[in-house]
């Protein structure tokens, strides 16, 4: 393993990930971990991440010097070469002009990483402090225009440090030079794999585990599918799943479900179909936070029950990826955000938590679980949120609205995935408000609902734009759900960006 120590940067989150890249297992912890930890789990090499901290700041994370007696290998980025250099004896200055964006790194003394690697080559700066003297025994490799110290190295006690981020695609030498650090300074193999993770985990789910009961909330969705699927071969039957089905999923979505978690996999599923309950708690309401209150409200305590039905439960298993825990903040996230996601369960059931995936970024989770023999349409499911079609039916919820909503999504993706845009876009989905326009059919008037087509291209749902899909496609599905779906008489498109729309319409 290399361990990425984490100070906070904004590209932290792509340094482990691109290790992994290299074949090499990476995981990123807190610059907090005390050496011991380090030293325990033996890793080959170990990477100081970029920070927003200036290192003369009086309370700069700073991790124990200690760290630079164990005799492993260190590459420090950005915030993390300035840290190295300081807590060695050398000093950080805060210079009149800052260094971002585009640079042309020259390398001064191809030797120990640089070897073979002389000459000049563009590189992705983001800083504002510079490294003023080098700490004894290490000597300058390479230098931009603005930034006479851009790389240090002590060669002879494998330190390394750079000021630019060799993480980020805009240094297009990046990835070589990280593996250069790995391959050759850290000597490690590169022969690390998916397969090897799958086995890795499944040896620390059963040492953590035990004979111990284990519970999963499984919505249905890729992450908490893959991470169930993961922990079910690690413990079999001593995993149970929970799957609610409020009766608010997509067409046929919730059969589905049940059908690949007890056909396929084996899985001790409890399907508790509730349906009928979840409508009679939404009748008569109509405002947006007060359905979807009312949902999630009663999700947690059906959950709850079927819960406590199960006797102990020691350990509640949570498909949290990387993303998750960064968004919520290192330091204290882990926390903060699985209260989040079993929608605060009482105090009084306890467990430890079960994050498999908390290493992983989402296109390594679907990697994972094609491995683990998921089918491609879990692995690659569009998001969908927890209260479902419930808050895709602009004001109160009926069976018929819920019946017209399911036949116009189903023909919304089924033409999606025709075309073959499905995984290009984040989302794309039907949306039934509650008024009606006139048209006409055949010779006669009608007086029906529209649907409202959303499509949207996203990285993170942060921000998203509407898809520009191509007017055939358009077309196909104005004509399908107009023709086939009972109850609709008109096809709009939803053409708003986020902000200052948001993705969905509740
Ligand atoms: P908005 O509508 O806020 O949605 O732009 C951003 C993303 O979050 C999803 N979403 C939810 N996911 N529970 C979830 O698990 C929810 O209550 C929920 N509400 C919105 C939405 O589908 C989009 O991907």
């Amino acid at each position: 393993v290399v361990l990425v120590l984490d100070f906070g940067g904004q590209y932290n989150q792509l340094i482990a990930r691109r290790v992994r890249e290299a074949h090499v297992y990476s995981e990123m912890i807190s610059y907090k971990t005390s050496v011991e930890e380090i030293r325990a789990r033996q890793p080959k090499g170990i990477i100081f991440s970029g920070g927003p901290a200036s290192v003369n700041q009086a309370n700069a994370p700073k991790v124990d010097p200690e760290i630079y007696n164990l005799g492993i290998p260190i590459l420090g980025i950005c915030y993390g070469m300035q840290l190295m250099a300081q807590q060695l004896g050398g000093t950080v200055e805060h210079p009149e002009a800052s260094e971002y964006g585009n640079a042309i790194l020259s390398v001064d003394d191809a030797t120990g990483l640089w070897e073979g690697l002389s000459g000049e080559r563009p590189c992705w700066m983001s800083h504002g402090d510079s490294l003023k003297t080098l700490p004894e025994g290490f000597k300058v490799a390479a230098h931009t225009g603005h930034t006479p110290v851009a790389a240090m190295m002590d060669v002879g006690r494998h330190f390394y440090g750079v000021q630019f981020h060799p993480e980020v695609k805009h240094t297009p030498d990046g990835q070589a030079i990280l593996e250069k650090f790995l391959y050759d300074i850290c000597g490690c193999v590169g022969d690390w794999t998916m397969e090897s993770f799958i086995e890795l985990q499944i040896a620390e789910i059963q040492a953590k585990v035990g004979k111990g009961h284990v519970l999963c909330a499984l919505s249905g969705g890729v992450d908490s599918s893959v991470a169930a699927a993961l922990v079910h071969r690690a413990i079999g039957n001593q995993l149970t799943c929970v799957f609610v089905d409020h009766g608010f999923m997509r067409k046929n979505e919730a059969e589905q479900v049940k059908k690949i978690f007890t056909e396929q996999f084996q899985l001790n599923l409890v399907f508790v179909d509730v349906h009928e309950r979840f409508m009679q708690k939404l009748e008569g309401v109509s405002d947006p936070e007060a359905k979807r209150k009312a949902i999630g409200n009663e999700f947690i305590r059906v959950f709850e029950v079927e819960a406590l039905k199960l006797g102990k439960v020691d350990f509640l298993v949570q498909g949290t990826l990387y993303p998750d825990i960064v968004e919520s903040g290192t330091e204290t996230a882990e926390t903060i955000k699985s209260h989040h996601n079993v929608g605060g369960l009482p105090d009084d059931i306890e467990f430890e938590l079960i994050e498999p995936l908390r290493m992983l970024f989402k296109d390594e989770v679907r990697e994972l679980g094609i491995q683990l023999g998921m089918s491609e349409e879990i692995v690659w499911r569009q998001p969908f949120p927890g209260p479902g079609l419930a808050i895709r039916i602009l004001g109160e919820v009926t069976r018929e609205k819920l019946d017209i909503l399911r036949e116009a999504d189903a023909i919304i993706l089924e033409e999606i995935r025709r075309s073959g845009m499905y995984r290009d876009l984040w989302q794309s989905f039907a949306v039934l408000p509650s008024i009606k326009s006139v048209g006409v059919m055949g010779d006669g008037r009608t007086y029906e609902y529209p649907i409202i087509l959303r499509a949207v291209t996203s990285e993170d749902a942060m921000t998203a734009d509407w898809a520009r899909l191509p007017y055939e496609l358009l077309q196909s599905i104005s004509s399908r759900i107009v023709n086939e779906v009972q109850g609709v008489n008109r096809v709009v498109y939803d053409i708003t960006s986020k902000p200052p729309g948001t993705i969905e319409w509740e």
